[in-house]
């Protein structure tokens, strides 16, 4: 049996922010992968949602290619900048003659920027704080979340209802894109499936996201008398702890969602009919 007197102690110098170890870390392993994951994945989205959303062009794929497929960065069109067939119908800001991306940027960015999951990755990978359990803090001050700017991460409660209306959308985005006008009417191509995966995930992210949880199950002192908060509870406990996974796949998915729908409108590619 180890007791204190012959077990082995390594002396740590305790002085970093947070009290951790004066040294940067005694951990062996490759703890630097994930904030070095994080920063590569991030930085990229990063750089190409800006090019997306400022290109404002082959972002619909309308009836000259018998299809109806729009980019989730530019959904709901409703701009007067919009181009003729995407959604134009309930044009409200006829005075917007910029991208029209920009209007919808606010509600998806500040879902994801307030993020649980993604407060902790950005703060680990940009700003080392700290870069990964047990590894020192790259500041020697830590302050948390409790001053301005950092405070307002406390709305992201308020954020996931406006995210559930993005979804609504982009499903009836997914649902539209099964017609295929001039070609049959209706059919399943390619870029259908990646409109519906695409609303598939972003469903799957905001309803394993913690605000959703609580909302369901916080805030009630017994079970037994809300059984139907608590079934739903026990629906949305499971998809909670894949949080972290369907916050990735939905990032990347929607990227590549644009991605695609631009490769199609531009004639890089043609969209193949599945049946
Ligand atoms: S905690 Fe990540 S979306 Fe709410």
């Amino acid at each position: 049996m180890t007791t204190l007197d012959n077990a082995t102690v390594t002396p740590v110098a305790i002085g970093r922010a947070r009290g951790g170890p004066d040294v940067l870390t005694l951990r062996q392993d490759r703890w630097w992968v994930q904030p070095l994951v994080t920063v590569t994945v991030l930085t990229a989205f990063v750089v190409y949602s800006t090019w997306a959303v400022f290109v404002n062009k082959d972002y619909y794929v309308g009836i000259a290619m018998h299809r109806d497929l729009i980019s989730p960065f530019y959904s709901p069109c409703i701009a007067g900048s919009c181009v003729p067939g995407s959604r134009g119908t309930d044009v409200v800001a006829y005075w917007w003659h910029i991208t029209p991306a920009l209007i919808v940027l606010g509600g998806p960015l500040g879902f994801r920027l307030t993020c649980y999951y993604y407060r902790r990755a950005y703060y680990r990978g940009f700003w080392q704080s700290p870069p990964n359990c047990a590894v020192a803090d790259g500041h020697r001050r830590y302050t948390g979340e409790t001053r301005f700017p950092l405070i307002l991460q406390n709305v992201h409660r308020y954020f996931f209802f406006i995210a559930l209306i993005f979804n609504v959308i982009l499903t009836i985005d997914a649902v539209m894109a099964f017609r295929m006008p001039g070609a049959g009417g209706i059919g399943f191509s390619v870029g259908t499936l990646v409109l519906c995966v695409n609303a598939i995930l972003l469903w799957l992210y905001s309803l394993s996201c913690h605000a959703a949880r609580h909302l369901c199950g916080g805030g009630m002192r017994k079970f037994s008398t809300h059984p139907f908060r608590y079934r739903l509870w026990r629906l949305l406990t499971p998809l909670n702890g894949h949080h972290m996974q369907l916050a990735w796949a939905s990032l990347v998915f929607v990227a590549f969602t644009d991605f695609y729908v631009r490769l199609v409108a531009s004639g890089v590619i043609t969209d193949p009919k599945l049946f």
